[in-house]
């Protein structure tokens, strides 16, 4: 049976969106599962909930027991139009069905093209573009990066303290958290220099000299440290992710944006995360009206299926040598199929306006918590891209265990929330934009118990 999300009038999935549990979390069959998956799979590779997924749909995960969890993690940020949303669906069975595979670089085929049209006329930017298909947000910081150099002739890449770029070597260099993305991984890639972030919130200075001091520092880091001639690029999100959903002070990005133009460095906006309407926006770079030379993307672009992209400057994009970009599976078939849908869902169905929903309805509820809870001390983020950050009430120590308490305490009343953060003391939220209302309610209902809890 198809239902209708409340809140729109778009068709929905045919996973009730509700929470429900017929066993404990993780019930025996996922238990089953983490047992099979302990002996065939090394724990590098992680697990945030061992909760075996069975089938999903809107913002609802159901696990092989039978239990239906509210989703605040859309697989970090990537189900943004609903997990197995039907358009997509339809798209990647027709896409499937005809072919799965050529190589774009073989024999290309036009839905790479159509994607690539369509991030040229989305991304921020009135200038002539250029955009290539990748397979992950690493992948796609990668080739900015490369991008970077050939068009500038120039070596040096400026990042900032707690951002996340991915887990390549290179991207694994430009991200700042040493545990666990880096710990053992060394050495690292050369000609990586890193400056200080406007992170109003733990700004020593205090959030209102943020954005003037930050700046400062980065300039001095750039000119005295690195000689600003020598760099390619600086690589930011124009809000954190990993490093738990900072907002950098307002007109700290415009002014590094304004300093790096001034200077021949290219500006690369990683919008891995913050894209797609996760933030209200296609991209969250508009919010300081920022027009990025280079942009990554992926996570939200295709539903679930793996793309990432590069979209730049045409002349940046075109300094690059015949067959110096590319790779087998970039831009797969399968996946521009269920990006093109993605895009049109998007725009037909008014999912940017879902975002500013699910903050209306998220934010003051959080807010409402914080007002119970003195460990909660920033309720932050735009749009469907939410967190709070817990910290100890009187001497203001991060709470590094308290977000991993919290979150298996939901988990266990049905509720997936992940946590985040450079101090691990971060809970974000990130919905699918076909969450409802009524959804949202009841998950913060559940996070209210687990606070009164810890
Ligand atoms: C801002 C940002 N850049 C890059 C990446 C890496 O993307 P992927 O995991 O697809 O390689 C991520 C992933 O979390 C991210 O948040």
């Amino acid at each position: 049976m198809v239902q209708t999300l409340p809140g729109a009038d778009r068709p929905g999935t045919d996973v009730p969106q509700r929470r429900r549990l017929v066993t404990a979390v993780p019930g025996p069959r996922s238990q089953e599962l983490m047992a099979r998956r302990s002996a065939a799979v090394p724990p590098g590779v992680g697990t945030a909930l061992p909760v075996f997924v069975e089938r999903a749909g809107g913002g609802v995960l159901v696990d092989v027991d039978g239990n239906s969890l509210i989703d605040f993690g859309s697989g970090i940020a990537v189900t943004s139009v609903g997990n197995a949303a039907p358009a997509v669906v339809a798209a990647v069975a027709e896409q499937t069905a005809r072919f799965t595979h050529t190589c774009f670089m073989i024999t290309p085929y036009e839905g790479y093209v159509q994607v690539c049209e369509r991030l040229n006329r989305l991304t921020p930017g009135g200038f002539e573009k250029r955009s290539m298909l990748v397979n992950s947000g690493a992948e796609a910081v990668e080739n900015a990066v490369k991008v970077a150099r050939a068009a500038t002739g120039r070596p040096a890449v400026v990042v900032f303290d707690h951002g996340y770029h991915g887990r390549t070597l290179l991207t694994m260099t430009l991200t700042a958290k040493y545990r666990p993305y880096k710990a053992g991984f060394g050495p690292y890639a050369p000609e990586v220099y890193r400056a200080p972030m406007a992170y109003p919130f733990r700004w020593p200075g205090g959030a209102d000299r943020c954005a003037d001091e930050a700046y400062e520092r980065f300039v001095d880091l750039v000119t005295t440290q690195v000689g600003a001639d020598r760099v390619a690029c600086v690589v930011v999100e124009p809000i954190q992710g990993e490093g738990g959903f900072v907002v950098p002070a307002p007109g700290f990005l415009r002014r590094v944006a304004d300093f790096c133009a001034a200077h021949g460095i290219l500006l690369v906006a990683d919008e891995v995360q913050t894209g797609f309407g996760r933030t209200g926006d296609w991209f969250a770079s508009t919010f300081e009206g920022i027009e990025p030379d280079l942009v990554t993307t992926a996570k939200g672009i295709a539903g679930g299926l793996p793309l990432g992209g590069v979209t730049g400057r045409a002349e940046l994009m075109d300094a690059v040598h015949v067959s110096g970009l590319g790779g087998t599976f970039g831009g797969n078939p399968v996946a521009c199929a269920a990006a093109i849908a993605v895009f049109d869902r998007i725009e037909q169905d008014g999912l940017l306006a879902e975002a500013s929903r699910i903050e209306r309805t998220l934010k003051p509820a959080l807010l409402a918590l914080q007002k119970k809870y003195p460990i909660i001390a920033e309720v932050r983020g735009i749009g469907a891209m939410l967190a709070v950050e817990l910290n100890d009430p009187t001497t203001g120590a991060p709470l590094a265990d308290v977000p991993g308490k919290v979150a298996a305490f939901a988990a266990q009343q049905g509720v997936l929330v992940l946590t985040a953060g450079t101090y691990g003391n971060v809970l974000r939220f990130l919905p699918s934009l076909a969450i409802t209302d009524a959804q949202l309610v009841d998950a913060v209902g559940v996070l209210d118990a687990a606070f009164a809890a810890l």
